[in-house]
């Protein structure tokens, strides 16, 4: 790509408020085959406090594939003279201080594989408008301060499109020539366009109701394909879950009385939240036993309250600019997670959420792409929903929360939501309520929104045995990120408490610095400056600290643990998170020491702690399965990249594979109680008790799987009748993976007879699309590539793209990875491919060539010569254009 075509980036600094204002926004949807028609009629006016004398030019967002029809002001048709159209900008250059601005657009959604404006999934008519794809529709002012009052007539083919939908209610409908119908929506409630929908298609309805704390009735209607009206139950009632849960903990109630969730089946992301009508991936809404894992169900519960919780937290108070992103997305990321806590285990799902993190968000965070979460710029928003803005800006949400405690967080939120509930606002203005609501100052605290890359805690800990004084001395850094050399010390809540060497807790009192909360036992205090001590007094012999309890902070620490005081912790500590922490923390230690035993050539063995620690997990029964199944999990390959400087892939793979084999090997007893012990053969329930059965269960066997042929095939055989006989999923699927994954001789007739069963079931094909594509075994790319060639592969669905090539290339680090550059090479081809059809699709999984700077020299070179390969594309989204650029930067 030339230089001077290059897109430009946008920046936060450069904001101005809109010179013109859309009070209404009236549109007519013509659907056919070939074309669709968008009639709109605006009602526009001008800004009196950026454009006082309407004499600014109106400049309205367009796409290139928009054709533009008709355009007339207060109805008469413009002529050439009278506007402009260029670099996808239709401008009037003349306007009036109040006027209706009348235009209609043809566009083509049969072709757009973009998923992004108004296109066709299947035989259905369906919308994706965030970030920026409402301009792909019409001509309009694309962006999130513009709100509108929108009323909607969709119009088609009665026979083929008998359900037709918008947001808000149904306020009438009729017949139309040649078989055609029509339905008009009214949405009550004003919104950017960014949470406009419309769908069209023969669809199935399964319906429900809810009645709101107030009293007030609401229909709930799941729209499906036919044969998914089974699939409903589970999302249906965690919706209502969510709606109670919200009343209850937020005081938040739903305000339409119909909130409609439509399933597709292409989709770029997970959901959306349009307003009064849900637009979901069939991935995150459809689950049944049969069909759906533990992980599945999860995801729907977790996905449905969110996009529920945005309501309020994105609709009724919504972003003034995209860089303001966070503000809804970090927050409604920050009430699922605590929803699903309420629903399920707590430890539990703050160790899943965290391990995320750590080994995506700050894989990202310390990648080329790292950015605040806030950002300062971009040239392709799409690009901008990270797991920076999501997950990193969930955790300085939940930073707050620990900082405000739960009373004055609520009534943050609550002012939060008074002041501001009809506006675009900023992250600043949602400071600012905290601030104003709990005489807090989080001027410092700001910093989180501002300056990006992972900061770092080296802590050094003290014992003045005469005093009998304990002290922590933490030294707090951040290392460069694009543009940002140098930070300012961030502020942060620190959850700790003291273990004696019996692993009591100890009482607290602190001599110097301020505890924000302690109830003796435990305390939270708040870290501030680049080097900071806290002292303990009364402290009879010298403690082992427990400390960041509950990830209270998005951190990395540094503090040198023995492994007896790791597996003390793991054993005693009161915080179910850093009892696993202390587990991960040890693993991880005895893989490193592995590791270079490894790279020196020498022998590899065992850890007799980590065994020991091992051998306590599986005897004890009294161990909440959920979290012994945690804890037997090591570190994940990608995590264990994340925190080596000059990865070798190999051999993390190896020594990794190792350690599992030895302790399947000297533990294979144990396991196999384990197993049993954890087999329930009942009616399937996806409830934390059951699905922790499930998973250590599972764990147990991933692990027996291990031993290969070592013990006769014993334990294939094992997976084999759990595969036979599973009547859930999860089951069927985490034996399937460990057949195939250990290439065991009932590998293909396992996949074989699975694919004959769930052929018809394209979410089932995509969990055995991917088992395959993450394959350690060494032929897997091969594989890849031949089930890329036949249905039911097909590149233009995001979900068979993440199934295949995502799961290869993210979750198949060793043949991804493979020295002879095969992976490389085979994802920027996919790439150049993808970007043709689905650039955000393309750009997102460009993801793992970003991070070339973590691998060993041989990789870096294999990996930048694709790089630059797609960098010398004739053509190339700015998607693309931009995940390349930064990283070659
Ligand atoms: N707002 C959606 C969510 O987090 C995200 C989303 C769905 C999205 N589809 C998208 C973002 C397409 C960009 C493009 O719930
Ligand atoms: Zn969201």
């Amino acid at each position: 790509m030339k230089d001077n075509q290059s897109p430009k980036p946008i920046y936060l600094k450069d904001y101005r408020p809109p010179a013109y204002w859309i009070d209404q926004t009236r549109l007519h949807f013509k659907l056919f085959d070939d074309y669709t028609l968008v009639q709109s009629v605006l009602t526009i006016r001008a800004n009196p406090e950026e454009n006082p004398n309407h004499d600014m030019p109106l400049t309205l967002d367009g796409g290139e594939a928009l054709e533009l029809k008709s355009i007339k002001v207060d109805s008469v048709e413009l002529t050439a003279d009278d506007y402009l159209l260029e670099n996808e900008k239709l401008i009037i250059k003349q306007c009036a201080e109040q006027f209706q601005l009348e235009i209609t657009t043809l566009i083509k959604p049969q072709l757009n594989t973009r998923l992004e404006g108004l296109y066709k999934s299947k035989g259905m008519f369906c919308t994706q408008c965030e970030a920026e794809g409402f301009r792909h529709i019409t001509y309009y002012l694309d962006r999130p301060d513009v709100m509108s009052r929108f009323t909607t007539i969709v119009e088609a083919d009665k026979a083929r499109y008998p359900v037709l939908l918008s947001n808000g209610n149904p306020v009438a409908q009729g017949e139309a020539e040649a078989g055609r119908h029509w339905v008009q929506w009214q949405d009550p409630h004003k919104k950017p366009c960014y949470l406009f929908a419309l769908v069209a298609g023969d669809l199935a309805c399964v319906a429900d109701t809810f009645t709101t704390r107030s009293g007030r009735e609401v229909d709930l209607k799941f729209y499906v394909e036919e044969q998914d009206q089974d699939k409903c139950g589970y999302a249906i009632s965690a919706l209502k879950n969510a709606m109670v849960w919200d009343e209850e903990v937020y005081g938040r109630e739903y305000d339409l009385d119909i909130y409609m969730i439509v399933a597709v089946s292409h989709f770029n992301m997970g959901a959306m939240e349009n307003k009064g009508l849900n637009i979901f991936n069939t991935s995150c809404v459809l689950a049944h036993p049969e069909t759906t894992t533990d992980a599945g169900f999860q995801r729907v519960e977790g996905v449905i309250a969110h996009e529920y919780f945005h309501n309020w937290s994105g609709n009724r108070v919504t972003c003034r600019d995209w860089f303001q992103l966070s503000l809804k997305e970090g927050f409604t990321v920050f009430r699922d997670e605590e929803f699903s806590s309420d629903m399920g285990s707590r430890t539990v799902k703050r160790i899943e959420d965290v391990n995320y993190l750590r080994t995506h968000q700050f894989a990202e965070d310390s990648g080329p792409m790292a950015h605040p979460i806030r950002p300062a710029s971009y040239i392709e928003m799409n690009n901008f929903y990270t797991t920076t803005v999501y997950q990193k800006g969930a955790e300085v949400v939940r930073m707050i929360h620990t900082l405000a405690g739960p009373e004055g967080f609520r009534k943050g939120c609550d002012l939060y939501f008074e002041r501001h509930d009809g506006q675009a606002v900023t992250t600043d203005d949602f400071i600012k309520a905290m601030e104003d609501a709990n005489a807090l100052d989080l001027s410092q605290f700001k910093y989180w929104y501002q300056q990006a890359g992972t900061p770092v805690l080296n802590i050094r800990d003290e014992y003045d045995a005469t005093k009998a004084e304990y002290s922590i001395h933490i030294q707090q850094t951040c290392p460069p990120t694009p543009g940002q050399e140098k930070k300012k010390p961030f502020y942060l809540p620190c959850k700790l408490g003291l273990l004696n060497k019996q692993g009591e807790a100890l009482k607290l009192e602190l001599v110097n610095g301020k505890a924000i909360s302690d109830n003796r036992e435990e305390a939270v205090v708040v870290i501030s400056e680049a080097s900071q001590s806290f002292t303990f007094k009364n402290i009879s012999s010298k403690p082992v600290p427990s400390l960041l309890r509950g990830f209270s902070a998005p951190v990395k620490t540094f503090i040198d643990y023995s492994k007896s005081d790791l597996a003390l912790l793991m054993k005693a500590d009161s915080d179910g998170f850093n009892r696993w922490n202390a587990g991960q923390e040890l693993a991880l230690q005895c893989l490193k020491e592995q590791m270079q035993n490894a790279e020196k050539g020498a022998a590899l063995n065992l850890d007799a702690e980590l065994l020991k620690g091992f051998t306590a997990l599986l005897e004890d029964d009294a161990l909440d399965p959920a979290m012994v199944a945690k804890m037997l999990s090591l570190p994940a390959e990608a995590l264990i990249i994340e925190q080596t400087a000059l990865a070798d892939v190999d051999i993390i793979h190896s020594v990794r594979d190792f350690i599992q084999s030895e302790l399947a090997k000297q533990l294979q007893p144990l396991f196999h109680q384990v197993y049993l012990r954890n087999h329930q053969q009942g009616v399937y329930l996806p409830d934390a008790k059951n699905i922790g059965q499930r998973a250590l269960k599972n764990a147990a066997l991933t692990y027996l799987g291990f031993l290969g042929t070592e013990d006769q095939g014993r334990s294939a055989s094992l997976a084999y009748e759990q595969f036979s006989n599973a009547g859930n999923m999860t089951d069927q699927s985490a034996a399937l993976r460990i057949l195939v994954h250990n290439n065991a001789s009932q590998a293909d007739d396992a996949l074989n007879s699975f694919y004959k069963q769930w052929q018809h079931e394209s979410l089932v094909v995509d969990i055995w699309l991917g088992i395959q594509a993450s394959s350690p075994v060494k032929n897997a790319l091969d594989k890849v590539k031949q089930l890329m060639e036949g249905p039911p592969f097909e590149l233009s669905n995001p979900n068979k793209v993440r199934a295949l090539i995502g799961q290869f290339c993210m979750q198949n680090l060793v043949n991804f990875h493979d020295l002879s550059g095969e992976g490389y090479l085979f994802l920027s081809e996919q790439l150049i491919k993808l970007d043709a059809i689905n650039p955000q699709i393309a750009a997102r999984l460009a993801g793992p060539l970003t991070q070339w700077r973590s691998f060993n020299k041989v990789r870096q070179t294999l990996m930048l010569a694709e790089l630059k390969k797609l960098q010398g594309q004739a053509t190339l989204s700015p998607d693309v254009f931009e995940v390349v650029s930064k990283s070659l930067a």
